[in-house]
């Protein structure tokens, strides 16, 4: 069986952190996100990935060629020469995605991070006999997806409505499909939208169910969702897989700690806080619900809450940065500052504080 995993937005709402890095390549946990997806895809048997992308190819196929060996796992780029949208990567990977064997195939979108149950979506697919499966999760705000108005027991979805004006149900898109190879019958070699094109056309052929997805799920492409994702993905590994977090009478809740990182003495760690490979944490630093990706260095006495600290930046002694505060790649933020909210670039050096409501 194969997948296809779409790459190929540009990442606006993950901004400055997607300014130097693809968004798929961004870190969430400590790995980038890409990563998780295609560990879940090799952990059920899949044979080949191929990632639909449609910029940034040279540092996506330099990627590959590391994970492909590490992962153990065919993995392979199909690159479009003007974005093609949600549905027509599909056409354009026709050939590879369906194969001698006809089977059918998992989509993915690139920002969603999940338990990934897809073994209980490929007996979902098999039982119903439609066209195409997709996975729906319940949400308090709907607005910002997929709605899905389906049969509660059947599954059979009765309508689909992508980001709706008004409220139509709590039931949304998590952006993970199983089709048949029928299914690209349905897709031209043009820019098309899956959700506004495609899957109104299913449903109107009755041949579209929805499983409701088991667990956690969560958008990581925006800021917001991304801090309350590595909340819910911190508390999932506590319960299938806890050696993989700190444990230690200094930390708080959950904590991911690379390895590599150093921690100076009376740190207060926690919870819900990612430490990535290299980072260097002085003495007396409170870190709470943030994510310092690899080889950031906060000085003493500094103070980061609800905050992601892009690849080598350096946060300065008693410095406090909270309130979403986004830091790009390699900045540096000046002794004493505080930053409420803000954004800040690559490689810029912020030496006055900025507090945004
Ligand atoms: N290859 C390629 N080419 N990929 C694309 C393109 C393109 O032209 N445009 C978007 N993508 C990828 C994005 O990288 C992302 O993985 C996925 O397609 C979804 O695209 P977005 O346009 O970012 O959609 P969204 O996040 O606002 O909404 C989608 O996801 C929601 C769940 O998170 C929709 O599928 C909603 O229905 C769904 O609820």
């Amino acid at each position: 069986m194969k997948a296809i995993i779409l790459v190929g937005g540009l990442g606006a709402r993950l901004r400055p952190l997607t300014l130097t890095v693809p968004k798929p390549l961004v870190d969430f946990a400590n790995k980038p996100f890409i990563l998780h997806q295609i560990e879940a895809l090799k952990a059920i048997g899949i044979s080949e990935v191929i990632l639909a992308i449609n910029y940034q190819a040279g540092v996506m196929l330099n990627f590959l060629k590391n994970i492909e060996e590490n992962v153990g796992l065919k993995i392979s780029c199909s690159q479009e020469t003007e974005p093609l949208g949600t549905a027509g990567p599909l056409a354009l990977a026709r050939e590879r995605l369906v194969g001698r064997a006809k089977e059918p195939f998992f989509v993915l979108n690139s920002d969603i991070i999940c338990e990934f149950p897809l073994k209980d979506m490929i007996a979902f697919h098999k039982h119903h006999g439609g066209e195409a499966s997709i996975m729906v999760a319940e949400v308090e705000d709907p607005s910002k997806y997929g709605v899905v108005i389906m049969d509660e027991k059947t599954g059979k979805v009765e309508k689909f409505i992508e980001k709706p004006q008004k409220f139509m149900g709590v039931k949304i898109n998590t952006g993970i499909y199983l089709f048949n190879p029928s299914v690209l019958d349905r897709i031209q070699l043009k820019p098309t939208s899956m959700e506004k094109e495609v899957f109104p056309k299913i449903v109107d052929d009755k041949k579209l169910y929805a499983m409701v997805i088991s667990g956690f799920w969560m958008n990581i492409g925006q800021p917001k969702n991304y801090i309350s994702g590595l909340s819910l993905y911190l508390d999932f590994l506590r319960h299938t897989c806890s050696s993989k977090l700190a444990s230690s009478g200094n930390f708080i809740g959950n904590v991911l700690i690379d390895k590599s990182a150093r921690i100076g003495e009376g740190c207060s760690i926690g919870p819900d806080v990612a430490i990535g490979p290299n980072c260097v944490i002085e003495s007396n630093v409170d870190l709470s619900h943030c994510t310092l990706m690899k080889g950031v260095h906060i000085g003493g006495r500094a103070k980061v809450c609800n905050s992601i600290i892009g690849w080598n930046s350096t946060i300065g002694n008693s410095a406090q940065v909270y309130g979403l505060t986004i830091i790009g790649e390699g900045a540096n933020v000046n002794d004493g500052v505080e930053l409420k909210g803000a954004t800040i670039f690559p490689h810029s050096v912020v030496k006055a504080s900025i507090r945004n409501s």
